[in-house]
């Protein structure tokens, strides 16, 4: 049941902590602070390449595995989402390997990228929820993410699972590939490990994401940007928003916003920012800017040291925990799914079971 939560959804917002801490158990041991994977279908020491495939939410924590698994182990990786990869006729590489995405693993999409790819030499290796889905039997491995049952349709802690697993997977590829030391392995991993504890910290600033909320809830229009790994989580928020609230978003690039979109920016269309303190940041806040000087309204995501910076020109700023970058997208994961949740309340939709979409898509 709900318990006391009004929606699924809320209830499983609040599940962040516990999944995530769960998940990371399974494939990182907080004592030694390692990564510890199972035997894999394929050996990320010398691996050619990758593929990865997911749709929905699924497909962008897939994009989001793939810039860590390039950045930390250096091994390149080809990302699309399923419907697309199946009919682009891949060239795949000799000795392959591929990693799928699915909360359920019965996506029919899903399912036939993974047909595809068998067929196509690769080793594939499943990231899913469902222990006993289809995709894990008829992949090479499974990985699970340890969510739990989730019955709100829109993609909530099993999403943040799927990252933290993907997070997981990185350092020990990086790891294998002799790209990360044993100290910055350990350092990343370290990162991961105190992830549950501020996923709680952000949940308890409700308050702060349902004002925000009130604010998106009178927009038609909505823009989500980030860059690098926040890039996926930008697109995440969108979606999200869309699915539960039905009021128009999108995700962008940040640094593409002036390659078009810019052109949709006035005072009516929040800009949603997600600008952690990184390598990125100081590019990110001058895109802000621009948007800022057209009048649009810039709703930033942000740590305390980003805040100083943004609040100059942002109308609204929440503050997250301070983490290495690294972490951030899992983070930034959550505001955004709780901003959605709040903006559909305050709509009246149906949160749990929004119009003309289903749980688990098994028609391609
Ligand atoms: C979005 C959402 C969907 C699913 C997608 C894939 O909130 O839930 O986009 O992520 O339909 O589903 P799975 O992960 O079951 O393959």
């Amino acid at each position: 049941g709900k318990g006391n939560f009004r929606h699924f959804m809320e209830k499983e917002l609040h599940e962040h902590p516990a999944v995530l801490g769960d998940t990371l158990q399974q494939y990182l041991d907080p004592g030694s602070r390692a990564v510890s994977l199972p035997p894999l279908p394929f050996d990320p020491a010398t691996v050619p390449r990758l593929t990865m495939s997911a749709c929905g939410s699924a497909f962008l924590a897939a994009q989001v595995g793939r810039y860590w698994i390039e950045q930390l182990a250096r091994i390149p990786v080809d990302a699309d989402v399923a419907s697309e990869l199946r009919y682009r006729e891949p060239p795949l590489a000799e000795g392959g390997g591929a990693i799928l995405v699915s909360q359920s693993g019965e996506t029919a999409d899903t399912m036939a990228a993974l047909r595809l790819l068998r067929a196509g030499g690769q080793k594939v290796l499943s990231v899913v929820n469902v222990p006993e889905s289809s995709m894990a039997r008829e992949s090479d491995g499974a990985l699970l993410t340890v969510a739990g049952p989730e019955i709100g349709v829109a993609s909530t802690k099993a999403f943040t699972a799927q990252l933290a697993l993907l997070a997981c997977l990185a350092i020990g590829f990086g790891r294998a590939r002799g790209k990360l030391d044993e100290a910055q392995a350990r350092l990343l991993a370290h990162t991961l490990t105190e992830v549950p504890g501020h996923a709680a910290q952000i949940l308890e600033q409700d308050e702060e994401i349902r004002a925000m909320a009130a604010e998106v809830a009178k927009a038609r229009d909505v823009l989500f940007l980030g860059r690098g790994a926040l890039m996926p989580i930008a697109m995440e928020g969108a979606l999200k928003l869309k699915e539960l609230s039905y009021i128009h978003a999108e995700g962008y690039p940040a640094g593409e916003m002036k390659h078009g979109p810019i052109a949709l920016i006035d005072s009516a269309v929040p800009v949603i920012a997600l600008c952690p303190t990184g390598p990125l940041f100081e590019k990110t806040a001058s895109n802000l800017q621009e948007a800022a000087a057209r009048g649009g309204r810039i709703m930033a995501l942000t740590d305390a040291v980003g805040a100083r910076a943004l609040r100059g020109f942002a109308e609204r700023v929440i503050v997250l925990p301070t983490v290495h970058p690294f972490a951030a997208p899992i983070l930034h994961a959550i505001p955004v799914q709780v901003l959605a949740y709040h903006v559909a309340v305050l709509k009246g939709t149906d949160v749990d079971q929004p119009r003309n979409l289903a749980k688990s898509v098994t028609v391609e």
